[in-house]
């Protein structure tokens, strides 16, 4: 990243070397301020979903969703709860290896309960159908998925994403919470990884 491509989008107080360690981003797709308005956006439409409903958890997936579930929880304007689940499938590569696996579950009952599954990406979908199985088999009073990113190339997935934050490109991204081998999720915007 060059400082003529960070000055581009506007942003050239993101120091986008001295963050990455001068590693290689190929450009950012959706700065700070683009993440913050549909944040705050879906932030709003769930407030309204659950007018009247006297219970909403908001379960996080980890480690991705990390900071979207901070940023969104506090554009929330009712009562709700937080935990999360903890999923991993990528390893070091960045395509999907397809071997979801669930690392730890909820303590929370979610028996007769409203909740939101917040999901960082959707690409394969692999994750997503996984865990809306094992959530399905709670019988919640309601699911539904929230992501911040969708790349539209799942197949079959049992529930589509009620709240999309982006329809994403069909690139590796990085940033906001989603990593390269644990790296880069502290970005406080979305870039493409360079090959
Ligand atoms: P899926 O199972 O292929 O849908 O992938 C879901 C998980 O893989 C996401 O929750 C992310 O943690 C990770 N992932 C998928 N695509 C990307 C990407 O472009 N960048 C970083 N992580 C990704
Ligand atoms: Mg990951």
């Amino acid at each position: 990243m060059t400082e003529t491509t960070a000055m581009r989008h506007g942003e050239a107080d993101l120091d986008v070397d001295r963050r990455t360690g001068g590693r290689p981003i190929r450009r950012i797709v959706y700065t700070p301020q683009q993440i913050a308005k549909e944040v705050a956006r879906i932030g709003r439409e769930i407030t309204s979903c659950y007018e009247g409903e006297d219970d909403l958890l908001v379960l996080g997936l980890l480690k991705g969703s990390f900071i979207f579930l901070s940023d969104l929880v506090r554009h929330i304007g009712r009562p709700l709860q937080v935990d999360f689940l903890v999923a991993s499938s990528y390893g070091a590569g960045t395509t999907s290896s397809g071997d979801v696996q669930l690392l730890y579950d909820p303590a929370a009952p979610l028996a007769g309960r409203n909740v939101i599954l917040v999901e960082d990406i959707v690409d394969s979908g692999n994750t997503l159908s996984l865990m809306i199985e094992a959530l399905q088999a709670r019988q919640p009073k309601s699911l539904e998925i929230c992501a911040l990113l969708h790349k539209h190339i799942a197949r079959r997935l049992a529930l589509e994403p009620r709240w999309v934050g982006f329809d994403a490109p069909l690139e590796f991204l990085v940033g906001y919470g989603l990593d390269h081998a644990e790296d880069f999720r502290h970005l406080p915007f979305i870039a493409s990884l360079a090959e």
